[in-house]
């Protein structure tokens, strides 16, 4: 059903109550099959392009111009039906969401971040032009209200993260041959990455609010894996073991593969630098057994089968020439978005792994706790307990904060128990017996530290947040196809749609002790269908999991959680990574209840154009505009014959289809079409 029909929902603000109690109505109107012709949500008009610019309807005549109301909710809908990624249902090719709701592109892949940067020219893209334009493959996204401080929700800036490259969709004619591409195409790709700061406004214009760049910001800056310059701070700076030829183990050229991060209460941003090892290759052997570092390398997979071929015109990313520069990354990057001259920098307290993310909250007594993932099958959760207490208030005062302070590993056992268990040099297995001379060895072999602490290996874990009011503390694990030995916080055994644990921190007064020692846990939710009892051939257990739902509606579950964020409702939003593997369904955003009688029952908000995961969700402080990054659209297609245009032809995207682009779109209520 289109915009403007009689059917139209009741006004947004009553739509979530009012569908809590109508869920078995809707459930018999799923299982008939009406869902997709009862206006449930605005099927776009055919064709990609057509489609995602979905013209929305003007309002009646005689229909007085609905008033802008910039802080309107956006928690009210009805949930969408998964997209099926082989076009036997709505078209792939774009993204969906449910009626009443509108896009606008707030920055895709080449806009510009600087008054003289060029146009985005795909013919004619350099690294000088790439360097100020937005980066590839949005990941994080954080928006800090202007003035710093504030809770404006009208104007700031928007920190991204741009995680990695897909060079097939970036270069025309170039295909999947990585090994093809010229020096210059490398050092695009390299601009490509790392992080993007860009100041943004809400504007009315003819009667709707839209986002605006402010292109002659102050602050708007591009961080790369190209040429930034990163100060290595913390106990392992200075460390023998990250000495290259350029520095002592104090700075290092570059950032990679940023994927999730966090905000600190001063305003910096934090920034989880992940899949490292696809960056190092030129090693003297496979693996060099004779490498001091062989086994730390290995066990983060840095095995000199690189997917990136930097090493062959970058010494920094050869294992030949700089043996140490490996143990340079894989750290939480800080940066002052608010100081655009500042150095940022590689706080290396929080540990050395696949960091996804880096979510932060105060403990009552002042310190800062820095809630960690390492995303990888089977590896371990982390929280940075500082030693000091922080304040927000004095951005200066913090300067030091990540620094000082203990990094903790988890522990989760079959009574519903978390244990906290410190990586401290001296203390436990973390001693000379084991080959640690010092903290810093401790921190660049976090992984292995952790394993000897006896924590728990868990489904991949991606974000690890903090629902504030409540303390509660939400981790996604995305999934683990091969896990053969299950534990009781990770109990299936080829877990291919993931899961959420909730942790529940100990109250103490004037708030919740995200410091202490132990916790409980619990499972929020199982992906897959309730209905699935599949199980792999020859496991012995059946699909009745603790946690696992068996009352949601047909479309009412997802498959593998990545990154998260909260509503002012203490609802849990869900953007998915690799549902179409592993459902056959397209990646998507999902809200879902953490409290109540609808707790784990989530339901689809957005799905996602035909390629691409969703990351990123971020709401302004109140609540009327949610931020999403679309990464990779049109991944598995090339640039010379893309399976999606998106988001050619949305507001804000380019008006003529060319190369399927990652992009940060706004959401809002749709101002125009609110039903009568
Ligand atoms: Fe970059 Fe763990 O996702
Ligand atoms: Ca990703
Ligand atoms: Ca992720
Ligand atoms: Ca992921």
């Amino acid at each position: 059903m289109t915009a403007g029909s009689s059917e139209t929902p009741p006004p947004i603000s009553e739509l979530i109550e009012r569908r809590f109690n109508r869920r078995s109505l809707l459930r018999g109107a799923l299982s008939a099959g009406v869902l997709a012709t009862t206006g449930c949500y605005a099927a776009p008009a055919s064709g990609p392009v057509a489609a995602a610019a979905g013209p929305v309807a003007k309002p009646a005549a005689g229909k007085p111009a609905p008033v802008p109301n910039p802080a309107a909710p956006i928690s009210g809908f009805q949930e969408l039906p998964h997209t099926r990624t082989d076009g036997s249902g709505a078209d792939p090719a774009t993204h969906h969401l449910p009626y009443g709701f509108r896009t606008q592109v707030v920055m895709q892949w080449g806009d510009r971040l600087f008054p003289k940067a060029p146009a985005f020219d795909a013919a004619a893209q350099t690294p000088a032009s790439q360097l100020q334009q937005f980066g590839y493959n949005n990941d994080f996204v954080a928006f800090l209200p202007l003035p710093r401080g504030s809770q404006n929700s009208d104007h700031g800036l928007l920190v991204v993260n741009h995680e990695y490259t897909n060079v097939e969709l970036m270069f025309p004619g170039l295909g999947e041959d990585r090994t093809a591409m010229t020096p210059e195409q490398i050092d695009t790709e390299m601009a490509a990455h790392g992080m993007s700061v860009v100041e943004i406004r809400r504007v009315e214009k003819q009667g709707d609010y839209q986002w605006e760049t402010v292109l002659d910001s102050k602050y708007n800056r591009r961080l790369s894996a190209l040429e930034t310059n990163f100060a290595i701070a913390g106990p392992v700076a200075g460390s023998e073991r990250l000495k290259t030829t350029a520095s002592p183990g104090r700075e290092i050229v570059g950032t990679v593969n940023n994927c999730s991060g966090g905000v600190t209460p001063w305003g910096t941003v934090l920034s989880g630098e992940e899949n490292i090892q696809e960056y190092f290759g030129g090693g003297p052997t496979e693996p060099d057994a004779a490498h001091r570092e062989a086994d730390n390398f290995g066990r983060l997979g840095i095995d000199n089968h690189p997917r990136y071929l930097w090493y062959k015109t970058k010494p920094l990313f050869n294992l030949t020439e700089e043996p140490h520069a490996p143990n340079c990354f894989g750290w939480v990057v800080e940066m002052d978005p608010f100081t655009p001259d500042s150095q940022p920098i590689k706080r290396t307290a929080l540990g050395r792994m696949r960091h996804e993310g880096a979510a932060t909250i105060v403990c009552p007594d002042g310190r800062l706790v820095v809630y960690l993932g390492d995303d990888e099958a089977n590896q371990h959760l982390y929280k940075f307990v500082s030693r000091d207490a922080c304040t927000p208030d004095d951005p200066a005062k913090n300067a030091d904060l990540l620094n000082h302070g203990v990094l903790y590993t988890a522990t989760l056992t079959g009574d519903g128990v978390v244990e906290w268990k410190p990586l401290v040099f001296g203390q436990g297995p973390l001693t000379a017996e084991n080959g640690f001379t010092s903290q810093a060895d401790v921190l660049i072999e976090t992984r292995r530290a952790a394993q000897l602490l006896g924590a728990t290996p868990m489904d991949r874990p991606e974000d690890v947040e903090v629902e504030p009011s409540t303390g509660e503390v939400f981790v996604l694990l995305t999934n683990n196809r091969n896990r053969e030995e299950t534990n009781e916080a990770n109990p299936r055994p080829h877990n291919s749609h993931g899961h959420i644990l909730e942790m529940n921190v100990p109250e103490v007064a004037g708030g919740f002790d995200h410091a202490a020692l132990k916790y409980t846990w619990t499972v929020l939710l199982c992906g897959g269908a309730p209905s699935d009892k599949v199980k792999a051939p020859g496991d012995e257990v059946d699909g009745d999991y603790p946690g696992w739902y068996q009352g949601a509606e047909p479309a009412g579950w997802l498959s593998c959680p990545d990154n998260c964020t909260f509503d002012h409702n203490g609802r849990i939003w869900i953007a998915t990574d690799g549902a179409d593997k592993a459902a056959g369904f397209a990646d998507g955003l999902y809200a879902c209840d953490t409290h109540g009688p609808h707790k784990g029952q989530p339901r689809l908000f957005f799905t996602a154009p035909i390629g691409s995961e969703v990351c990123g969700p971020c709401f302004t402080p109140d609540g009327s505009t949610l931020f999403l990054a679309v990464q990779h659209p049109g991944e598995g297609s090339v640039f010379d014959n893309p399976t999606t245009h998106w988001p050619a032809g949305l507001p804000g995207g380019d008006v003529k289809p060319g190369p399927p682009k990652p992009a940060v779109i706004a959401i809002m209520v749709d101002q125009r079409d609110t039903p009568a």
